[in-house]
């Protein structure tokens, strides 16, 4: 391995830095630790997790893997922090470094924030991006990956089709690269007004009455209201759910072995009715159980390339 490449995964910033392999081989550890259930030991090694946006299952989940491997995990609140003196992101992470933290995990609003960093000749410490404005999850892109590696073994010819707020979703963006890349059709639905022509270098755009008898994974976003502009939000609760939503009368029409997940949070009723969350064929709890083996294979990774 050359030093650049090292140096690039010593980060973790976007799945796009990994090759096929070794994305497959990450997917694999992350369920190989949830069934053996022991990780990788970093007792002398410290995280601190900077949330600039709210969290509950990337920050937790991170926080849980850290601890899990024996971190020490730090305290980080920026309206307490000097962020509010006007401290940029780089002195804030200069600073975490000098002060001895090994691993620092970003979920901030500004997209691509982490270029900064990771193009430093002084940032030695890891970043890894719990998620940038409307750019990337990476975090979650793989731990969506595990669950429905979990299920298929394999995404050559999956049919899978992304639903809902897509231009506003990084989790969309990081997904429909790499389950392209990795041999999966990508079909989007939802209002269409939400749907960039860009998108299809990565799938076509359908109604989602037509794809639900074919999928085999439904995945569905978040309407995103805090990134919505007034004229955005046109729809009802009702009037999503039952033009662009799972309905009772589209989940009894899908294929017996197909699966629905979703990032969550989840708008009860909007995106989902709201007692389809737990039914049989949804995986979204087992999503937020994956983000937990997901972040130990992430941090192991980073940190074995440190
Ligand atoms: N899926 C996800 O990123 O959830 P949080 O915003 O709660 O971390």
């Amino acid at each position: 391995m050359t030093l650049v490449q090292a140096k690039k995964l010593r980060h973790f910033v976007s799945l796009e830095q990994y090759d096929n392999h070794e994305i497959m081989n990450m997917i694999k550890t992350a369920v190989d630790f949830k069934r053996q259930g022991h990780f990788p030991s970093y007792a002398d090694k410290y995280a601190i997790n900077c949330f600039f946006e709210q969290s509950t299952r990337t920050h937790k989940s991170f926080e849980m893997a850290e601890r899990r491997m024996g971190m020490q995990v730090l305290d980080f609140q920026p309206s307490m922090s000097s962020v509010k003196k006007g401290e940029s992101l780089y002195d804030t992470v200069l600073t975490l470094q000098a002060i001895g933290v090994d691993l620092v995990v970003i979920r901030h609003s500004e997209e691509a924030y982490y270029t900064k960093l990771i193009d430093s000749e002084h940032i030695n410490c890891s970043i890894v991006n719990g998620g940038d404005g409307a750019g990337q999850h990476p975090s979650q892109s793989l731990l969506d990956l595990m669950t429905i590696y979990e299920e298929y073994g394999s995404f050559e010819n999956l049919e899978i089709a992304i639903a809902g707020d897509l231009t506003h979703s990084r989790v969309a963006n990081s997904n429909m690269q790499i389950l392209k890349r990795l041999g999966a059709t990508i079909y989007f639905t939802g209002p269409q007004e939400w749907y960039d022509p860009s998108f299809e270098e990565y799938g076509t755009y359908s109604s989602i009455d037509k794809l639900i008898d074919k999928v085999d994974v439904m995945m569905l976003l978040r309407v995103q209201h805090e990134r919505h502009t007034d004229s955005d939000n046109r729809f009802s609760k009702n009037t999503y759910l039952q033009k662009y939503g799972i309905t009772f009368e589209r989940e009894a029409r899908m294929k017996q072995s197909a699966i629905i997940m979703h990032p969550a949070p989840v708008n009860r009723g909007v995106e989902i009715e709201d007692s389809l969350v737990e039914c049989g064929r949804s995986r979204i709890v087992t999503q937020m159980e994956n983000g937990v083996y997901a972040r130990i294979a992430i941090i192991d990774s980073v940190l074995k390339h440190r």
